[in-house]
């Protein structure tokens, strides 16, 4: 950690938030935990703590050994053998089969409903589908759709037959799908014709034909029909004969019935990609037994689910919140969930607000980004809405700032719903540090307390533990939804997590535990951006910038944003041959910049802002100092310049973006 970044933590640590909300003893009366001495209980026996949770799922063959921890490589439930869709879907259909899994939106206004029976059947018929094509225990196949059930059913056909699925987000570009499908070497690409955002079309097909060109292992694309028939005409999609196959054929002509495969414990459910501080966007490993656990465990209690509830979270299945809270937490837990396929402000603002008023939501988790969107569109939009279904509200993402904490309590929670501020990362596969709503005071801006059974702390640089006070967060034992590795990349797995401190896991975050043994997060401290929820890595960005013919080199660095939380600032060096169509168009030069990058990653990944540059400030060793370009780039009084090996850099750079702020 630079100098800069421990004063970082030093001063936010003296901001304290001194509001505090205690749960009201009638949400504590009917709490599915209200008791604390439950942190006490799992504190004292993690295993048998988790051993209990576990067994609240269904398993084929019983476990023989809670946990083998050979650090860093961990394994829960050893021995024992189970299926993730069977245990969402088959073992409710006795008493459940009737109850609504899903109810689905789509941006257009076009709904459905499954009940976990009409699931089942769906899912069965595509697992069935899937094995046609040959897919086979362990194979993957990559995902790429909308927001519409297949995602689910897809999803849940892979876990059926051992598949492992690998879910991109499908607002991620052709390149950006084509390296995750050619790192995981899928089998089967799963897209749509299209899928819809702001009334717009978006040509997932085209993008996936595009990816799959330079994708070998590919040996079918699944495509699912979005639009309305009478819309999009089979003919106006371009199917590549002998590759690629219409869903609704595969699941006409496949058998409803299909038992599960029943897998290890430790066969690997997924993989994720996501970003790290290097290029390469790396695929998170999830087994089965722990991660189902894991997600159970905390929808149960986090959420406080109930049979009768209408569970919302607002996620994309592309990131892990909507693997573990649209999917597998939900629905081993037999609930019913919204999903939305559509932007929060299509065709109007208040399109959530009608979502929760139609459809009688009870639970609502989404993202403080969304938060401050909603804030600067106006009360006046919830307050239009009868939104009193409404009992607990969560948030996740990114640190939740309390105005907008107080913003959502008061305007979207009536006073009376608790919110849980989440903290998690795609890696820990499950919420780690949260509320339990029945039992802990909140106070805005804190995550509050690990979950029982995970146990987090705060650490310096030689591993040290600071009671109060700020530093690193770590999570100092294993759980059962831990990542297992990065897919085909097993350095870089102990490299990342585990080599700063002996068999303690770095999250990359910086946090404070307060007297109250409060963590209150702090951002991450690697060269990773969260922006609006979602990690970035600053080299993927690089690497796309410099990819494009005018740009010799560049530094992109997180600026704060209203909305966003943080958004992306490229400091760029062009090349000699470019500056002449700089200065003569600057806005459609960096334009250009920034439409390079969301073509290369996708439109998530687009700079904000872009500041042309003649040099850039670096340390004598070489190494970007990307403080101080955050610190120009927000028109801030610099910093430390004393370890520059060119400080007239800053200087000049300072002058030219002065009046920018
Ligand atoms: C990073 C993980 C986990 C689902 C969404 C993001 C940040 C996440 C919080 C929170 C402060 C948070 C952290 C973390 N983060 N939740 N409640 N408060 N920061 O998943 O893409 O894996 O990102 O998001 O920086 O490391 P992800």
């Amino acid at each position: 950690m630079t100098d800069q970044k421990k004063n970082d933590i030093a001063f936010d640590a003296l901001l304290t938030e001194e509001r505090e909300f205690p749960p009201s003893s009638s949400f504590t009366a009917k709490a599915n935990i209200s008791d604390d001495s439950i942190y006490e209980i799992a504190r004292k026996d993690p295993e048998g703590y988790w051993a209990s949770w576990a067994e609240q799922l269904d398993w084929e063959t019983p476990w023989t050994k809670i946990l083998e921890w050979d650090p860093p490589h961990a394994k829960w439930f050893v021995g024992g053998r189970l299926n993730a869709s069977y245990n969402c879907l088959d073992r409710h259909l006795d008493k459940n089969g009737e109850k609504t899994a899903i109810i689905w939106e789509g941006e257009p206004g076009d709904t459905r409903r499954y009940t976990y029976r009409e699931l089942h059947a769906e899912v069965s018929r595509f697992a069935n589908g899937l094995k046609k094509l040959g897919v086979e225990l362990g194979d993957r196949v990559a995902i790429y759709l909308p927001l519409i059930p297949e995602a689910v059913i897809a999803m849940l056909a892979c876990a059926r037959i051992g598949a492992v699925h690998s879910v991109v987000f499908g607002g991620f570009s052709a390149e950006s799908l084509r390296d995750r499908i050619q790192d995981a070497e899928a089998k089967i690409l799963i897209t749509a014709t299209s899928g819809y955002r702001r009334g717009n079309p978006v040509p997932l097909k085209k993008v996936g034909d595009a990816a799959v060109e330079e994708c070998p292992s590919i040996t079918n694309v699944v495509v699912v029909m979005r639009r309305a028939a009478a819309e999009e005409a089979e003919e106006t999609i371009n199917m590549h004969p002998g590759r690629d196959v219409w869903y609704h054929d595969v699941i006409r002509s496949a058998e409803e019935h299909c038992p599960p495969t029943w897998v290890d414990s430790e066969q690997m459910l997924y993989t994720l990609y996501t970003s790290g501080t290097t290029g390469k966007p790396k695929g998170i490993i999830h087994t089965t037994g722990g991660y189902l656990t894991g997600c159970y465990a905390t929808t149960k209690w986090v959420f406080d689910l109930k049979p009768d509830d209408i569970f919302w979270c607002t996620a994309d299945i592309g990131w892990v919140t909507g693997h573990s809270y649209v999917v597998y937490g939900p629905l081993a837990n037999c609930a019913t969930v919204l999903i939305y396929e559509g932007a929060p402000d299509w065709p109007k603002k208040d399109r959530m607000w009608e979502l929760v008023e139609k459809y009688g939501v009870t639970i609502f988790y989404t993202a403080p980004t969304a938060i401050r969107a909603f804030m600067k569109w106006g009360h006046h939009l919830p307050d239009g809405h009868k939104l009193d279904s409404l009992r607990l509200l969560g948030s996740v993402g990114e640190p939740i700032n309390p105005e907008a904490w107080i913003w959502y309590h008061k305007y979207i929670g009536g006073e009376r719903c608790p919110i849980v501020d989440t903290w998690w990362q795609t890696e820990t596969g499950a919420i780690m540090i949260t509320p339990l709503p029945g039992i802990v005071a909140t106070r805005p801006g804190s995550a509050t307390r690990p979950f029982p059974g995970i146990e987090a702390e705060i650490l310096n640089d030689a591993g040290e533990r600071t009671p109060v006070g700020g530093g690193y967060l770590a999570l100092t034992r294993p759980w059962p939804s831990m990542l297992r590795g990065i897919y085909r990349d097993p350095e870089r797995y102990e490299a990342q997590y585990w080599s700063k401190w002996k068999g303690i896991y770095f999250t990359g975050d910086g946090a404070k535990r307060d007297e109250n043994g409060y963590f209150w997060l702090l951002g991450r401290v690697d060269d990773v951006i969260n922006v609006a929820g979602h990690r970035i890595g600053t080299m993927e960005v690089e690497s796309a910038l410099v990819d494009h013919q005018s740009v010799a080199e560049a530094a992109v660095v997180g600026i704060s944003h209203e909305i966003k939380g943080t958004a992306i600032a490229a400091f760029v060096i062009i090349k000699e041959s470019a500056r002449e169509a700089a200065q003569k168009d600057p806005v459609a030069f960096e334009n250009e910049l920034k439409n390079h990058v969301a073509t290369k990653i996708g439109a998530i990944a687009r700079p904000e802002k872009i500041l042309i540059t003649a040099d850039l400030p670096k340390t004598r060793s070489g190494k970007i100092m990307r403080r101080l370009l955050r610190d120009i780039a927000e028109g801030r009084r610099l910093g430390d310049v004393t370890t520059l090996a060119d400080p007239t850099v800053v200087a000049s750079l300072k002058e030219r973006y002065e009046d920018e702020g």
